[in-house]
């Protein structure tokens, strides 16, 4: 599986990605606490944000704007929108083009394994929200690439899905060689490409590498998601219980423990 394969399998999808049209069967399970995994991850990416409104932020493995246009409704304008596809960017183009804010938002065609389009130390914050740096195979060039742009002192924020937990999907999913392959390879299949799942140990070992201090290691959820789905889709039409659920994922996801079994791993590091 090629780069030239990802970027034509995102490019097809690009169109029914806002929808959720495009979602493959395999890890139904994984799916149902999306929503936990968005506000959580929402929580730290704004956590982290400098308050100054002008800084130039990098939108990395961007997809079609989705996280980039609610940075722009909160006041930020300067951010590049850089992804291996351009049916995703073309995506990301039209969601732009209806908001009435005024923003300065730029898309770049661009591989997060070697960023040749941007300068060493050029953005004031750096993040690649789910799974660009996985679905690119190189994570560690990946980070490395990340923390290149990045200034001195900015945060860098990457997040993709765990590995434990896929193991036990697969094997709901009756795939048993597929979670012996992820246990052996750490690469899982999702669609028909192979991604990298990681334990936040290895991802830590990259930030490390690339001279990035960790700041927050996250889970997203770390309970929602081993909860059946149909008794989560009946709790969360209360308010009041999706709030106080959400309080609780808040309240643990970063304890460290609960974090390799989690849906996602998000990592906040900053430039040294
Ligand atoms: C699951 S989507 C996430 C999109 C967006 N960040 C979001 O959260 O909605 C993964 C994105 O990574 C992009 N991608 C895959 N490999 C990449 C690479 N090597 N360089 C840059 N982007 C890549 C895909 O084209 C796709 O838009």
């Amino acid at each position: 599986m090629s780069k030239k394969d990802v970027e034509e399998i995102y490019d097809k999808y690009a169109s029914g990605y806002q929808s959720g049209d495009f979602a493959p069967e395999t890890f139904d399970t994984g799916r149902v606490a999306m929503g936990f995994a968005d506000d959580i991850t929402w929580h730290f990416l704004t956590k982290f944000l400098p308050e100054e409104k002008s800084i130039e932020i990098l939108d990395a493995g961007a997809g079609d704007g989705y996280w980039a246009q609610k940075l722009v409704k909160l006041g930020y304008s300067n951010i590049v929108l850089a992804d291996l596809s351009q049916g995703m960017l073309d995506q990301a183009r039209k969601r732009f083009a209806k908001l009435r804010v005024k923003h300065n938002v730029k898309f770049v065609k661009s591989d997060i394994r070697n960023m040749v389009e941007f300068q060493s130390n050029t953005f004031d914050y750096v993040f690649s929200q789910y799974d660009a740096v996985s679905y690119c195979l190189k994570p560690r060039e990946a980070v490395l690439e990340l923390a290149r742009v990045a200034k001195k002192d900015a945060h860098v924020i990457v997040c993709l899905d765990t590995k434990f937990k896929r193991v036990s999907e697969l094997i709901e999913a009756r795939q048993i060689h597929r979670a012996e392959e992820l246990l052996r390879t750490n690469i899982s299949y999702d669609f028909t490409h192979p991604q990298y799942n990681l334990t936040w140990q290895e991802l830590a070992e990259y930030y490390e590498n690339a001279g990035l201090t960790i700041v927050e290691v996250v889970g997203a959820p770390v309970f929602m998601h081993q909860v059946n789905k149909n008794v989560l889709k009946g709790l969360e039409e209360n308010i009041e219980v999706r709030t106080r659920l959400l309080e609780m994922e808040l309240k643990h996801c970063t304890n460290r423990s609960l974090v390799n079994f989690a849906g996602h791993l998000q990592m906040i590091g900053r430039k040294t």
